[in-house]
């Protein structure tokens, strides 16, 4: 990679993202482009891309599923440049769509061609090939592996496996002559030209090829026939221009981008049991001397502070888990809108549920089959086993006993618990909110509290135990 990546700042980029076709072979109702890879639509990968290499603006060719397509893109829009939509209807092939796109492109800039279903190519890259255009020449983006180049389409040099030699055409795998088919560098899909002469060159395809279509790789052809240059850049990573076209590609894909996420964790010093069982959708930031045992998931935004331990199979959404704190087996974390904090020595889990607003003091307890809601727990309190804690704020080092519940919801509103410091609750309590518990207060196993408990208090509210000695059975 060049050093200088900033210095295509001379001319604006404008992003052309082909997104109209069918995507036939991925068998379903969704639009191929916004399948899902590490968590994010296909087309949110390609958008974050065009973002980051500071492009002016991007122009979506939709077609299947644009209904979807634009919905998806306007609820993600602080993600991705300035958008705007053109329908490409039937579609007639690449060159056709960007075709539809090139009234939208203003003459002066730099016209930057991507695949919707291409997720993963690097800003860095892109922008080395904008600047290898730099408003003068075709850029291509190109991969040569050595290997036979399948249905993708040749790129045809003056000396073939040259780099420095120029291009003279791209020719389309079913187009292909024997000799052509035996080139093993390939399109990659990704173009850079000069937005006028783009133009010009695409006002010249025709359809008179295997396929019936018109192709955006004719422009080569045309470019060279005027006399303007057509350089490709042939890079070795694969992966960085794969494109999705069934689930087993996608699969691939996704082991590909987790094994990258998973090394770049590793090199920082997280200590993953397993990198090939682990996967993240959205962002973890991690503290020295993390250890994530096998089969997690990671979603939204995480922080693990350091010294931080993950047991194997939890999956966590959105939530700070803070210093030395001890996550166990099998526990669910999903902090949604509201986040999940789980303060610095706690320990939480096996089985345990942690939801949106559940903020966890330090050195808190929670056990398993324990759900917490839209809770604080202060310092040191515990519920080990079996509970409910929703819409309460608990003091320090409160024991929450087994099987106990806050009854917040009376089934129109949600009212608050209040349980302050020391306060003992028994196994199976009912608490009937609004209620406050007041501090140092103990309340007996099994009691329905409706009503509030003074400090210092013992309450009991139960029925009363009743003993018939020498009780007899009824016999048959
Ligand atoms: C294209 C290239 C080929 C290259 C390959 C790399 C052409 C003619 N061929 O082939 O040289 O090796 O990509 O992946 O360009 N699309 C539309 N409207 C259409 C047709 C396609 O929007 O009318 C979109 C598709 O949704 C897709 C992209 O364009 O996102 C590429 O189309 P696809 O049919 O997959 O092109 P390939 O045949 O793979
Ligand atoms: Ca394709």
């Amino acid at each position: 990679m060049p050093a200088s990546i900033t210095s295509c700042k001379t001319l604006p980029v404008d992003v052309v993202i082909m997104a109209a076709g069918k995507g036939t072979r991925m068998k379903s109702r969704l639009p191929k482009v916004l399948h899902r890879l590490a968590g994010r639509p296909l087309l949110a990968h390609v958008l974050k891309a065009s973002a980051q290499l500071g492009a002016r603006g991007a122009t979506l060719v939709v077609g299947h599923g644009a209904g979807e397509v634009e919905a998806f893109c306007k609820a993600d829009s602080r993600n991705h440049p300035p958008l705007q939509f053109v329908h490409q209807e039937p579609q007639l092939g690449t060159g056709h769509a960007v075709q539809q796109a090139a009234p939208l492109l203003p003459d002066d800039g730099i016209t930057l061609i991507l695949n919707g279903d291409v997720p993963l190519v690097e800003p860095a890259t892109l922008k080395h090939l904008v600047e290898q255009c730099g408003g003068k020449q075709i850029a291509l983006l190109t991969v040569d592996t050595g290997e036979d180049a399948g249905a993708y389409g040749r790129i045809i040099r003056a000396e073939p496996g040259r780099e420095d030699s120029p291009v003279h055409a791209i020719v389309e795998a079913k187009d292909a002559t024997l000799a052509q088919r035996a080139i093993t560098e390939w399109y990659s899909g990704v173009m850079a030209a000069p937005t006028k002469l783009l133009k010009q060159y695409l006002s010249l395809l025709r359809d008179d090829n295997a396929q019936k279509e018109f192709y955006l790789t004719d422009v080569v052809k045309h470019a060279v026939a005027d006399g303007t240059p057509v350089v490709a850049w042939a890079i070795e990573d694969e992966m960085e221009v794969a494109g999705v076209n069934s689930p087993i590609q996608l699969a691939e894909l996704e082991r590909g981008v987790q094994r990258r996420a998973a090394e770049r964790l590793m090199e920082a010093g997280v200590r993953l049991l397993d990198p090939a069982r682990f996967d993240l959708r959205g962002t973890l930031e991690c503290g020295q001397d993390v250890e994530i045992d096998v089969g997690c998931i990671f979603e939204g935004a995480v922080t693990l502070g350091a010294g931080v331990k993950i047991g194997a199979h939890c999956v966590i959404a959105n939530a700070r888990i803070e210093e030395g704190a001890v996550i166990h087996p099998f526990t669910h974390i999903d902090g949604g809108r509201d986040g999940v904090t789980v303060g610095a020595g706690a320990l939480v889990g096996p089985y345990a549920r942690l939801r949106p607003g559940a903020e966890l003091g330090p050195e808190v307890h929670i056990g398993n089959f324990v759900e917490v809601k839209n809770s604080k727990l202060a310092a040191g309190a515990k519920a080990n086993h079996l509970a409910y804690l929703g819409d309460a704020t608990v003091g320090e080092r409160v024991n929450y006993g087994a099987g106990s519940i806050t009854a917040n919801y009376d089934g129109a509103h949600k009212h608050r618990t209040v349980i302050e410091a020391d306060v003992h609750v028994g196994s199976n309590c009912v608490l009937v909110a609004p209620v406050t518990l007041g501090a140092g207060a103990t309340i007996g196993g099994g009691s329905t509290i409706t009503k509030n408990v003074p400090s210092g208090a013992l309450s009991v509210a139960r029925g009363r135990q009743m003993n018939l000695e020498n009780w007899q059975r009824p016999k048959k």
